[in-house]
């Protein structure tokens, strides 16, 4: 077997730690954002591992983020849930923020799923909306590949579909025959934690983006690097900064989160179904 846990001796420790809790390969993995963590408590026969005792794993320190790997089944396929993501504005580095993407690689995963919260720019993304992300916008201009290349992936790795194509298409299918609206969308990422200004919204709307966030696209640069197939899910959990009288808040982007959790974790449980892994 290729050893997928480079020369960092961090994640060897934390690859050790994991597989004395779980000694099997897991193809799927899935990383959950802001109110979107409970798909992890309908897995079956889980083993769930508290981040903080994962050698190397960084603390998480945002509300609705929980710092759980749990690993069970879900749809009669194995499946590791990451519960509670690092973000850069927490003050991590961002090759700190993707350590759960390497680990999850070194654990087997190839199919990764990315969910998160994101403003809604396209003024017919309403909250409530899942949007599929077709692709992303970097504008926090970090990178998770920057420093000396791990040989695990191309020093220069494309980025012309970071999203996959034909797995985009098939959860489009999925969706449609579960009767769960899924539309389809590009992805701002901006480092927070401040919400945008009006007048950076009108900016990213003519940038192309359709929602904003504060996350996922340094996870997904990291997995693309290793070769994993990629598929990410943003829940519209407000109107981004401007198009509606009311100021942000966290607490409404946890509320609308849970109030879709029922329809997106549906709709993922038939993603996984999906999957011949
Ligand atoms: N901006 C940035 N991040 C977010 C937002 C937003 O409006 N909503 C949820 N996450």
């Amino acid at each position: 077997m290729i050893d997928r846990t480079d020369s960092s001796d961090q994640l060897s420790d934390a690859l050790g730690h994991v597989k004395e809790l779980v000694p099997e390969q897991v193809p799927i993995g899935m990383i959950l954002g802001s109110g979107l963590g409970e798909i992890a408590d309908s897995l079956e026969e889980a083993t769930t591992i508290e981040t903080r005792t994962i050698p190397g794993y960084p603390a998480s320190t945002v509300s609705g983020h929980k710092g759980e790997l749990v690993v069970g089944r879900l749809a009669g396929r194995q499946v590791a849930v990451i519960r509670g993501r690092i973000h850069m504005y927490e003050g991590h580095d961002v090759g700190v923020v993707t350590f759960p993407i390497r680990l999850l690689d070194a654990m087997g995963v190839r199919h990764l799923i990315v969910t998160n919260a994101a403003g809604g720019i396209n003024p017919d993304f309403v909250p409530g909306t899942l949007m599929l992300i077709n692709d992303h916008i970097n504008l926090a201009f970090a990178n998770p590949l920057v420093g000396p290349n791990d040989g695990l992936g191309p020093r220069f790795p494309d980025m012309s579909e970071p999203y996959d194509e034909s797995w985009m298409r098939r959860v489009e299918a999925l969706a449609l025959a579960e009767g769960i609206r899924l539309v389809r969308g590009v992805y701002l990422w901006t480092s927070g934690p401040s919400y945008e200004t009006r007048a950076e919204i009108r900016a990213f709307a003519r940038l192309g983006a359709d929602a904003v966030g504060m996350s996922t696209v340094p996870e997904v640069i990291q997995a693309v690097h290793r070769g994993m197939k990629v598929l990410g899910v943003s829940t519209i959990t407000n109107p981004a900064a401007g198009l509606s009288a009311e100021p942000l808040s966290h607490d409404e982007v946890i509320e609308v989160g849970k109030s879709v959790r029922g329809r997106l974790v549906r709709l993922v449980r038939a993603i996984v179904a999906d999957l011949d892994t």
